[in-house]
């Protein structure tokens, strides 16, 4: 059974607080703006099409059920929204892309009452959940396409239910393969600093008595080397129209290894995590966290508190380490020079 990672219930947005996991599955409320941008900022709720849909949900908390004055104090309102919502977290697309599908569709209806743009906002953002289920299936049938009985794979941070609706992108094409009773081994990376992989990669494929294997960041190199691994399944953040694409922090250190070892490293990502008004990775803003992050696991200190951090969030890894790109409009392989074309 997929796990339901956002929801919209009883004019409330609910999620699962996911920094709870895999200790406490606590599904909480979100009724508020303040609390919806702090819950995207805490990775209550995270992984790229998740906060894409946070966003779109978020802006109904924003604009709440009151009245307003004219159409110009519901425009000031939605901008003012939008863009606080926006300012949560700089590097998922995705999160920018539903924003801005709430704008259009703001100024589609700009001339009807508000209780009715309203109403197609909220519709809209509906839209937004609904559709992300159905991509992430239509990705995780090419995906699967791609996997053989007996193959040993690699993911790294958590590109699952918990980061998409319910199904997940990279971690889709995994549930596929296992629905498709492919007999298929899987090495999750902890993802340090906030274990995704270790909290919620391994959660959700035990949950699924998926034969999964937790290992430490550092050893990747190693099982590839060894022959452990033959193929590499990850997320995305945001793709540049080259194909350079941002990921959890260590994507990049895989992408390597995987190139080093001549083993296929596959990208699986909507057409939403695209961002073709960027030419190259260097363009992609990431995001840097606290230092707290990589001071502490868990909140127990594990440095000295005055030692210097540097903790960028995300890195990019270049398209020339990537095999393919699977989207919800199929399978997109070097040269990305298709992207242009298939992304619109
Ligand atoms: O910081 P996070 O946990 O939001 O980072 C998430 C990732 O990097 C995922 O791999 C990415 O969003 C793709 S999820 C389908």
């Amino acid at each position: 059974m997929p796990v339901a990672t956002i929801d919209w219930v009883k004019n409330a947005v609910r999620i699962i607080d996911q920094t709870k996991l895999p200790n406490k599955t606590v599904y909480k409320d979100i009724k508020d703006i303040k609390s919806m941008q702090r819950a995207i900022k805490r990775l209550e709720v995270r992984g790229a099409p998740a906060i894409g849909v946070a966003g779109a949900l978020g802006v109904l908390l924003g604009i709440g059920d009151r009245d307003y004055k004219d159409h110009v104090a519901f425009k000031k309102r939605l901008d003012y929204v939008i863009s606080y919502l926006g300012s949560s977290r700089p590097t998922a697309v995705n999160l920018f892309w539903a924003l801005e599908r709430m704008r259009k569709c703001a100024k589609t209806n700009a001339r009807r009452p508000v209780s009715e743009i309203r109403k197609a906002l909220l519709k809209e953002a509906l839209a937004v959940l609904r559709e992300d289920r159905i991509i992430c299936r239509k990705m995780a049938g090419y995906g699967a396409s791609l996997i053989k009985d007996g193959d040993a794979i690699l993911t790294h941070c958590n590109a699952g239910g918990l980061a998409t609706v319910d199904y997940g992108t990279a971690l889709g094409v995994i549930f596929k393969a296992h629905e498709d009773r492919k007999r298929i081994k899987v090495f999750a990376d902890e993802t340090r600093p906030l274990l995704q992989g270790a909290r919620l990669t391994a959660w959700e494929l035990v949950r699924e008595k998926i034969d999964v294997t937790l290992i430490c960041d550092n050893m990747a190199a190693s099982l590839m080397a060894n022959g452990k691994i033959n193929k590499v399944f990850v997320g995305a953040d945001r793709i540049a129209s080259n194909g350079d694409t941002a990921n959890k922090i260590g994507t990049y250190n895989v992408a390597v290894c995987a190139h080093y070892h001549s083993i296929p490293f596959y990208v699986v990502a909507p057409v939403a995590t695209f961002d073709i008004s960027i030419k190259k990775g260097d363009d992609i803003p990431i995001e840097e966290r606290s230092g707290d992050e990589v001071r502490k696991i868990l909140g127990r200190d594990i440095a000295p508190r005055q030692v210097k951090t540097y903790n960028p969030a995300f890195d990019v890894t270049p398209h020339g380490l990537i095999s393919a790109i699977i989207t919800e409009r199929g399978i997109i392989r070097p040269p990305f020079s298709a992207i242009r074309h298939i992304i619109k």
